[in-house]
């Protein structure tokens, strides 16, 4: 039988698939397989899905609109593919307002490093552009895919909100919400989720996402749910009706149901949101396979003690040096594959530093328990200033970011 569907509840299938099952590179929302140990193709990914690759011209217009240089993951291709990036810049360059939006699924009470990646850079934008930001936690959408209660899904989506305004976002201008809640409350969500519904077939969402005859009709009905904050009118106490372009960042799983949205927006009179895709922070085994929260052993959490980060990485992470010390001297490591030093391009900020350590590793010169201690020394600060900034994030900050209300931003 085909590890395609490995696990049943309640009629609502969960489909996970392994190398095994593909026969080339698989990327959807729920799924990030990849058959070479370098990972995914992302060139190949781009000609796949239609998106634009950054290159050194956007990147080079992207400093000049915002007098700042590019953020690391911009410089090392972390986030590596677009839509319409140019058409966001260009608004800024005039004075014309957008403003961001990105999202969290709560499936598990502490999200992982990799899931920093879209949030980090968020902030990034939100300081360099100075826009609101929108954060839609999609519980309803766990609820409907994992075997969970309302009551755990909620304590999830407190518990990831934590980790989400720990990464600093300024409440100002910073509105997060979660779908169970947000959307019985508000009128023009469920009105423009509703025009959203009504352009898109049972037909064109079981090409997007892979539904057929046995997904619960709530699947079916969920990417008109992601894709009602791309329309700024979803959002009346911030944007005042007014209809404001939007720019989403999230890693590339997500883009499908944002083409969904860039094909239905126009028609219902509104612009494309334009996109800004990452790459996947691997799984600890190796780059086949993403980070994802519901596999502990994949997956170093941001709730992780040091000594947890420690062995998680002396253990597990794949490494791309050779058997033995001799060997690994004489023929060197490969950074292509090996996890400590992937892991290092996302969060060693120093670009002189990462490059001789890839020297050095490369050579022979550094082994691979020094690589990984390199990884223990930068990752563990970051995972114990994160846990500092979260136990800050009392009941009444929570409520601050997610009660509607007008956000510091001129219309
Ligand atoms: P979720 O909870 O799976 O992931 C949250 C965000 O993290 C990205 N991500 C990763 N990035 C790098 N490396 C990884 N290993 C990794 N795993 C996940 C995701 O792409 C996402 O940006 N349905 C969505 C929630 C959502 C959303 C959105 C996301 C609602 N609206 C708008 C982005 C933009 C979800 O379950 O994400």
């Amino acid at each position: 039988m085909s590890g395609e569907v490995i696990n049943e509840v309640n009629n609502l299938q969960v489909t996970e698939k392994t190398k095994d099952d593909v026969d080339d590179d698989f990327v959807d929302p729920w799924n990030v397989v990849s058959k070479s140990e370098k990972g995914i193709d992302y060139d190949k990914l781009i000609t796949k899905f239609g998106s634009s690759k950054i290159d050194k011209e956007l990147l080079d217009r992207f400093e000049k609109v915002t007098g700042k240089r590019v953020h690391h993951f911009l410089r090392r291709g972390i986030v590596f593919s677009h839509r319409d990036l140019h058409s966001i810049l260009t608004l800024h360059e005039s004075g014309k307002p957008f403003y961001l939006y990105t999202g969290r699924g709560p499936s598990s009470n502490s999200m992982h490093v990799g899931h920093l990646v879209p949030f980090i850079f968020c902030k990034w934008l939100q300081d360099i552009f100075n826009v609101p930001l929108v954060i839609q936690l999609t519980d309803d959408e766990k609820f409907l895919w994992k075997d969970l209660k309302m009551e755990e899904v909620h304590k999830m989506t407190m518990e990831n909100a934590k980790d989400i305004i720990a990464v600093g976002f300024d409440p100002e201008k910073t509105f997060m919400f979660s779908d169970l809640n947000y959307i019985g409350q508000c009128p023009e969500f469920y009105q423009n989720m509703v025009r959203i519904q009504r352009c898109v077939t049972f037909n064109q969402v079981k090409g997007i996402f892979g539904f057929d005859d046995s997904s619960v009709i709530g699947k079916v009905a969920f990417p008109a749910v992601q894709a009602t904050p791309a329309l700024s009118t979803s959002f009346p106490h911030i944007f005042k009706g007014k209809k404001v372009p939007c720019l989403i960042p999230c890693a590339i799983d997500q883009d499908p149901y944002f083409r969904m949205t860039r094909d239905v927006a126009p028609r219902i009179g509104f612009k494309k949101p334009a996109l800004l895709h990452s790459t996947f922070f691997p799984a600890l085994q190796g780059a086949q396979t993403k980070m994802s929260a519901s596999d502990p052993n994949s997956t170093i959490y941001l709730s992780d003690t040091p000594k947890q980060v420690k062995n998680k990485i002396n253990k597990h992470a794949f490494s791309g040096g050779q058997s033995t010390v001799e060997e690994h001297r004489q023929l060197g490591g490969n950074c292509d594959i090996d996890i400590a030093y992937q892991y290092l391009t996302f969060f060693l900020e120093d670009d002189d530093k990462l490059e001789q350590i890839r020297k050095d590793y490369t050579s022979g010169a550094l082994l691979t328990g020094e690589l990984k201690k390199i990884l223990v020394d930068i990752l563990t600060p970051i995972v114990m200033q994160h846990q500092e900034r979260r136990a800050k994030v009392t009941d009444d900050v929570i409520k601050q970011f997610m009660t509607p209300r007008e956000l510091a931003f001129n219309i």
